[in-house]
């Protein structure tokens, strides 16, 4: 009885799991929008992790589940089980490591192997605060545009350290899968 008066909590429960490199900085960007609190030295995450953020958004009540992967290797077993019922994806690469910049590639065709077949996908360049600091990106806008060109997905450049572009982010994220999830 209690329980059929109480007002539904959400409109909508998404799960999104952030998939990248090994110090790319998903974790980072994970606390940059759940806190909104940058952590200079946070620890390589083991195996998952995952954090929670409601919101409100084109008249619907969202509630975002948000899952942060290992990106080293050993653990890709356990983080492979994680995106298969995922409806967001939010791959990250680090600007000033081109290496994370080519494995987005490889990190798709998991995505393609593993995921759901409608799964939305967003890519996040980050630490895009140190251009600002005079350091030149290894991966450069012509990289970016072809990336964007042959994949057909957006890019956001993004730093988890001054949350420059962060929110907005997973608020585009949200609004493409409250569109795509329509009752
Ligand atoms: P794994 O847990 O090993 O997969 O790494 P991760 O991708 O979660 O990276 P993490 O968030 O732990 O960040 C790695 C390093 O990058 C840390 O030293 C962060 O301080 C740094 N970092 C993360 N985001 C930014 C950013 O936007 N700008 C700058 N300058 N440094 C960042």
């Amino acid at each position: 009885m209690e329980n059929s008066r109480r007002k539904k909590e959400y409109d909508n429960l998404f799960k999104i799991v952030l998939l990248g490199d090994s110090c790319v900085g998903k974790s980072c960007v994970l606390v940059r929008f759940a806190d909104d609190d940058f952590i200079q030295n946070y620890s390589a995450t083991i195996g998952v992790d995952f954090r929670f953020r409601s919101l409100s958004m084109s008249g619907r009540k969202v509630k975002l589940q948000i899952w942060d992967t290992a990106g080293q290797e050993r653990y890709r077993t356990i983080t492979n089980a994680y995106y298969k019922g995922a409806e967001g994806i939010i791959l990250v690469f680090d600007l000033f490591k081109k290496q994370s910049f080519d494995n987005l590639d490889s990190w798709l065709s998991e995505v393609e192997k593993n995921g759901k077949t409608d799964v939305e996908i967003v890519v996040i360049a980050n630490k895009n605060d140190l251009i600002a600091e005079g350091e030149i990106p290894e991966v450069s806008p012509r990289d970016i545009q072809e990336f964007e060109e042959r994949t057909k997905l957006k890019v956001h450049l993004a730093s988890a350290k001054s949350g420059d572009n962060v929110e907005s982010t997973f608020l585009s994220l949200t609004g493409t899968l409250i569109e795509k999830h329509q009752p």
